[in-house]
């Protein structure tokens, strides 16, 4: 199939009352993981690296994503996740990306702004769509750090799409990145949420989305993690966000613990193994039952 344009996917999801789903990959596993769960759902998905994934993997790691969107029978926008510059979002564009984010969520509302903007003429010349943020969501890893969220306000929110021109808006509601989202209740600023969508047209995007099931935490540990106090966006809350307005979810700790127990499970059981095939097979079906059950949360199953 075509790479699918990511614009197109989430206006349809916009339309239709779902949200479409957007995995990090930082390696083939997780790449495979993704790819086959949206295949075994018909499910379009948005397959995203973040500028560390790219450090980590090159635009060898982005030529695999591009390989496998144009290779399955589903529709894969291949994102730029939390571009921090206009450096890399152009060079992601060059490379064949559908979809970029330019975070300038750190930057005051003007500089913000300007940087999207600038992201944005790039991107329309070469119909690739682009993601901004405004608003700031607190933890996160690499480049995508803040000590602090800031929630984003829904005239403020009005006001940078009219100025930008963007496709899509990541907006701050309380979630955060990484496997430690909430002290107390885990809790939504739904009624932010549904201001801001009463005052928006474009789709809304969920970061920071991973519901950190304790069960998968309880299983890293039981193989030796040592993981606590981590906690959650609960899948009800998910829905409730999908229903008023977002149109794409953002999960990546989810994997990243799914991984960690299956390959600490496995060499568990088995010492002796030293195949890496046999060690990280396990973790590409747990991260792929993860992707599965978020691709059914959000209402995308079938939606091809
Ligand atoms: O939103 C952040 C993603 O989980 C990417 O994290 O910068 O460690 O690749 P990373
Ligand atoms: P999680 O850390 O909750 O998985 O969020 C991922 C994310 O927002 C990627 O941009
Ligand atoms: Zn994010």
């Amino acid at each position: 199939m075509v790479l699918a344009s990511g614009k197109l996917l989430l206006s349809k999801a916009r339309r239709e009352c779902y949200a479409v789903g957007a995995f990090n990959t930082n390696n083939l596993e997780a790449t495979k993981a993704i790819v086959s769960a949206a295949i075994e759902l018909s499910a379009p998905i948005f397959l995203q690296m973040s500028g560390g994934a790219l450090k980590y993997g090159g635009f060898e790691l982005a030529g695999l994503a591009l390989a496998f969107a144009k290779k399955v029978p589903v529709p894969v926008a291949v994102h730029l996740d939390h571009g921090p510059s206009v450096e890399l979002a152009r060079e992601c564009i060059g490379f064949g990306f559908s979809s970029v984010m330019i975070d300038g969520s750190a930057l005051p509302f003007r500089q913000n702004a300007a940087l999207t903007r600038k992201v944005v003429a790039a991107a329309k010349a070469r119909r690739v769509s682009v993601e901004a943020e405004l608003g700031r969501l607190k933890g996160g890893e690499d480049d995508v750090f803040s000590a602090r969220h800031s929630y984003t306000d829904p005239a403020a929110a009005a006001k940078f799409v009219k100025l930008t021109k963007v496709d899509s808006l990541a907006v701050a509601i309380g979630s955060s990145h990484g496997a430690y989202k909430f002290r107390g209740i885990p809790m939504l600023d739904l009624q932010r949420l549904k201001e801001i969508a009463s005052v928006l047209e474009v789709p809304l995007v969920l970061h920071g989305a991973s519901s950190v099931p304790p069960s998968l935490v309880a299983a890293a540990n039981r193989y030796g993690a040592e993981i606590s106090g981590a906690r959650g966006v609960p899948e009800s809350q998910i829905r409730k966000a999908v229903k008023l307005g977002i149109c794409k979810v953002n999960e990546d700790t989810d994997l990243r613990l799914a991984f960690i127990a299956a390959v600490r499970k496995f060499l568990h059981g088995n010492p002796s193994a030293y195949d890496p095939r046999e060690v990280l097979s396990p973790a590409v079906e747990a991260m792929k039952a993860v992707v599965m059950r978020r691709i059914e949360v959000l209402g995308s199953d079938g939606k091809v």
